[in-house]
């Protein structure tokens, strides 16, 4: 949530400023603005509204001149969104702006100890305060007045603050929210994510919790908050360009939607060598394996989806038991986690406050921590014993697609591995599933030749009010997400059922013309689900069913029927939450819906 970019060079900083805030965008998009020291004061720009307000009140960065500068893209926690409660915020004398990503939990006690020393706040925001904690503790040393405010707040933050005494280097920080540091050649940045740069420099420093940078055009310094400088290693960033750019799609969304066959590949194929599952970045042995009581899967929204396929995956190819939960939930509960139990933390951003949470919830019970991660360097990343990267690329759109495929192929990558290094597999078995992964890439390509199928089943039940989303064990799972990617995008009233259990209740809201979607893609369930569509259709629903090339007869129940490739029934749902992606986007896209920017949402939550 809330973007945070900083510019320091020989350019003029304002256009740049703007050009990386359009890529944090998706962060957080109710207000934004910019502080640029224009070679005698800071001059503040801020506005409520998406990013274009901001920029055509400075004329594409034109009326805003000076060559260091900080800019934000806010998603409201504190106050509404709002000109005044917009980032920058400004201390009183005007001699610092910060730009914040983040909550400061103790604002409210700070706000009124500053208050009662005669500080004026005129925001309703938690940030104010930090402007004004430099101005009070500020003797003349921007590094000392850093390290004394970090002292004073609790929380999270990424920090990005200048001040006028120091008219050719800022300073930036970051606790659980992330930042990064671009190195350029005679010029410097710091952003939320690396696509905000990379037009700039493809060399970053990872931040840690509470290290300091100060950032000149010439020279990046890193402290701790002891003031002693910290040496780190620049990381060089593979991602291409064009992948933080729409190039040529209308939305991010459909952009990564046709990236799917290409994301599985990189995720996939590298861990595969000569027909074995190679996981390098997990350290459990087969022992590790063998001795483990229970499996918890940790994630929140899409990626809480992917767990609860993973599952119905895992416990039936390891038979280990397994709880999936959603990380807000799982953090409060006091949750049974014995010395060594396997806690698999799902996140594409890597920095979802509850996930983060949980995991060092389950860690600091003595768990042991195997991530599936997007974003390198992030601090669910940082803090897990072992990570597994999705190798998705950046993933712009607030609703995920790739992220969750990629997910859903590194959980079917550790399902394998696991089950073959507790012999549950038979040598047939294993080659099988193999060379069903590797398959893959090609299945979700050809699903996606028949994009103008998906269009027209879209343009039947746009005006819809309501969608229901049924399935059974992990079509279960994947009407789940098929529910939540049609309701964040669409705002169609949606859930998603278990077949079995819609006649305990939710039958009742069936009636003349429901739009009832049916997943039946498995053969072992077909039937049951078949049972479960005639049950609606008596009812008057209209049933739209996802189902697999060979199974039969579908047509004669279902009204309209979406066909996927056949596969092990393992790998099914990487297929059809395809056609649902589709239909998701497609009914928002006729609604004249923002498909890439959903009303409420920001991309990464940081929040509670
Ligand atoms: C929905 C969506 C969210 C995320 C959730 C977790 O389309 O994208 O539900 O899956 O907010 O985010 P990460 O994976 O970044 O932890």
């Amino acid at each position: 949530m809330c973007g945070i970019v900083g510019y320091v060079g020989s350019k003029q900083a304002c256009p740049i400023l703007l050009e990386g805030l359009s890529k944090l965008e998706y962060r957080g998009y109710d207000s934004a603005g910019i502080a640029v020291y224009d070679g005698n004061k800071i001059d503040v720009k801020k506005a409520r509204g998406r990013l274009r307000v901001l920029s055509d009140m400075v004329d594409g960065g034109q009326n805003v001149k000076g060559v260091m500068g900080i800019g934000h893209t806010r998603w409201a926690t504190h106050g509404e969104p709002s000109d005044v409660n917009s980032h920058p915020h400004v201390s009183s004398s005007g001699r610092f702006a910060v730009v914040h990503n983040g909550i400061i939990e103790n604002y409210l006690p700070l706000k009124k100890r500053l208050m009662e020393k005669g500080f004026q706040f005129v925001s309703e925001t938690d940030t104010e305060v930090i402007a004004h904690l430099f101005e009070y503790y500020y003797k003349g040393d921007l590094l000392e007045a850093m390290t004394k405010v970090l002292h004073r707040v609790e929380g999270s933050y990424a920090l990005g603050v200048l001040c006028s005494d120091y008219p050719d280097s800022f300073v930036a920080v970051r606790k659980a929210s992330p930042m990064i540091v671009g190195v350029g050649r005679g010029e410097n940045f710091i952003a939320s994510d690396v696509t905000a740069i990379l037009n700039h420099t493809r060399n970053v420093y990872y931040l840690e919790d509470d290290e300091i940078v100060m950032l000149s055009a010439d020279s990046v310094k890193i402290y701790n908050t002891d003031r002693e400088e910290i040496k780190k290693e620049i990381f060089r960033v593979n991602w291409d360009v064009s992948s933080a750019e729409k190039g040529g799609y209308e939305h991010f969304m459909m952009k990564e939607i046709e990236e799917q066959p290409k994301a599985l590949r990189d995720t996939i194929s590298p861990r595969i060598k000569d027909g074995k599952i190679v996981l390098d970045e997990v350290s459990l042995t087969a022992k590790d394996i063998a001795s483990l009581r229970k499996i918890y899967i940790v994630a929140c929204g899409s990626a809480y989806h992917v767990g609860v396929v993973g599952k119905y995956t895992i416990e039936r190819m390891c038979r280990i038991p397994v709880e999936v939960e959603v990380a807000s939930e799982f953090r409060y509960h006091d949750p049974l986690i014995s010395e060594g139990d396997l806690v698999i933390v799902i996140s594409q951003s890597g920095e979802t406050a509850d996930t983060l949470a949980a995991l060092k919830e389950a860690k600091s019970r003595g768990a042991r921590i195997l991530s599936i991660v997007n974003v390198v360097g992030s601090a669910i990343a940082n803090a897990s014993d072992d990570v597994i990267y999705t190798w998705a690329g950046p993933e712009i759109a607030v609703a995920t697609t790739k992220a969750y495929s990629t997910q859903l192929a590194v959980i079917y990558l550790i399902a394998v591995y696991m089950a073959e290094k507790l012999g549950k597999l038979t040598d047939e078995q294993y080659k099988n599933l193999i060379s069903e992964l590797s398959a893959l890439p090609d299945k979700v390509a050809e699903i996606l030749k028949n994009k103008e199928e998906i269009q027209y089943l879209a343009s039947q039940f746009f005006s819809c009010k309501s969608i229901f989303f049924i399935g059974r064990n992990i079509d279960y799972a994947v009407s789940l997400e098929g529910s939540l990617k049609l309701k964040e995008i669409s705002y169609i009233h949606s859930e998603a059922y278990a077949a079995g259990e819609l006649k305990h209740g939710t039958i009742s809201l069936i009636e003349e013309g429901t739009l009832v979607v049916a997943l039946a893609t498995g053969s072992a369930l077909y039937d049951k689900t078949i049972s479960n569509v005639k049950e609606v259709k008596a009812r008057g629903a209209v049933v739209m069913a996802v189902t697999a090339a060979s199974r039969e007869h579908t047509e004669d129940v279902c009204d309209y029927v979406i066909r996927i490739p056949d596969a092990d029934e393992l790998v099914l749902p990487s297929l059809s939450v395809v056609p649902l992606q589709l239909f998701g986007y497609y009914v928002a896209s006729l609604k004249g819906c923002d498909i890439d920017k959903p009303r409420n949402l920001a991309k990464s939550v940081t929040v509670e």
